[in-house]
């Protein structure tokens, strides 16, 4: 079965086509709204929503294309709709929904609701090597700093999380801070290739105590008084300091992200661990967790970086599992949840 995913859960309207059977992902389109939010420095939600609306229909058109599919086809050939029904900005979910379930309608083939970080959790699958159950998974997003042990589609046991910032959040306000744009992620990254090495040493939250929790808020404040430091003893904080505040505050984040990952093994025993979400994108992040498991015999996995953000083919995919699961009801209820946990999710 073919199955059309739709994510609009915040800045990036993604769409895509899965094919359960093949495994194969058939084809994929997204917008993304960075250039729009940029001058706020944030996502602005009422423009977000807008934005949907306005690049649905044409980014459906134009992924029907791409995999060939002709006009008017859609209906005979896509067996499934499958949309991102939570977490998100309500506004933004909502033009996704409403969108899934008209052509649902229209096309007589059932609609499914997909919770997003599922499908960040799954976006893995989309590569080869699969990973296969059960393994640790890190999400690493802008809302989301989850360390979860998975033992199937739906059976995810969270191991733990972060008791405040979200580790990408945390990138973008470091960012912010330090003028150097949205998203902050990417940013930083960059910033930090041209950083010198320990010149500043940032905290490592939380990793002295036991436990799977973590906390970013610390290094945000870190990050500022390092900044105000620099400006109160220099008059002026330059490029260079920049790119070294930046490096220092990735090698926080990386190592902190990085402690847990090895905990979290340890503690559960297993040889797997998969990454997701923005974060996940990390390079010193990729290849410090690569180092780490090359040496223990661990298989790490990951999605390539355009599905480490929103897009819409771990949605189409995510649905496509969420449809080989007996007992799912199907329903013409438009389902938009802002705040959904994971742990309410049934396997
Ligand atoms: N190379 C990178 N290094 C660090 N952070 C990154 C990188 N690329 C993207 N990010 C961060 O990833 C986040 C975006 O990821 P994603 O789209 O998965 O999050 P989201 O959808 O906003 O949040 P959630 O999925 O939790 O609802 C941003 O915070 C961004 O700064
Ligand atoms: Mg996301």
């Amino acid at each position: 079965m073919i199955v059309l995913g739709i994510e609009s859960s915040c800045d990036e309207t993604g769409l895509a086509l899965y094919d359960g059977e093949r495994q194969q992902l058939l084809a994929d389109v997204l917008h993304s709204q960075i250039a729009l939010h940029a001058q706020y420095g944030g996502v602005v939600p009422e423009l977000a929503s807008r934005d949907h609306i306005r690049r649905l229909v044409p980014l459906l058109e134009e992924l029907l294309a791409k995999a060939g599919i002709r006009q008017g086809e859609g209906g005979p050939q896509v067996g499934a709709v499958a949309y991102t029904a939570g977490p998100g900005l309500m506004g933004a979910l909502l033009t996704g929904a409403c969108f899934a379930q008209g052509l649902a309608l229209a096309w007589g083939v059932p609609a499914v609701p997909v919770h997003h970080m599922e499908g960040h959790l799954l976006a893995p699958m989309l590569e080869t090597p699969r990973p296969s159950f059960p393994f640790v998974a890190l999400l690493v997003s802008g809302g989301h700093t989850q360390l979860m042990q998975v033992e199937g589609v739906g059976r995810y046991q969270l191991l733990g999380e972060s008791v405040d910032d979200a580790a990408g959040e945390a990138f973008d306000k470091a960012a912010k801070m330090m003028g150097l744009g949205y998203p902050g992620g990417p940013r930083v990254a960059e910033w930090a290739e041209r950083g010198v090495p320990q010149r500043f040493r940032f905290p490592r939250p939380m990793v002295d105590r036991p436990g799977l929790e973590f906390s970013f808020s610390g290094l945000k404040t870190f990050c500022l008084t390092t900044l105000e430091r620099l400006e109160r003893e220099q008059g002026s904080v330059s490029e260079q300091d920049k790119a070294d505040v930046a490096w220092a505050f990735q090698d926080a984040v990386v190592d902190t992200l990085f402690i847990k990952c090895k905990r979290a093994l340890q503690q559960t025993g297993l040889k797997r661990l998969v990454m997701a979400g923005g974060v996940s994108a990390n390079l010193a992040l990729r290849s410090r967790l690569k180092e780490y498991a090359l040496k223990q015999g661990i298989e790490v996995f990951y999605p390539r970086s355009a599905f480490c953000t929103d897009n819409g083919a771990m949605i189409a995919l995510a649905g496509w599992y969420r449809l080989q699961q007996p007992g799912l009801k199907m329903s013409t209820e438009i389902v938009a949840r802002a705040r959904w946990p994971m742990a309410d999710l049934q396997a």
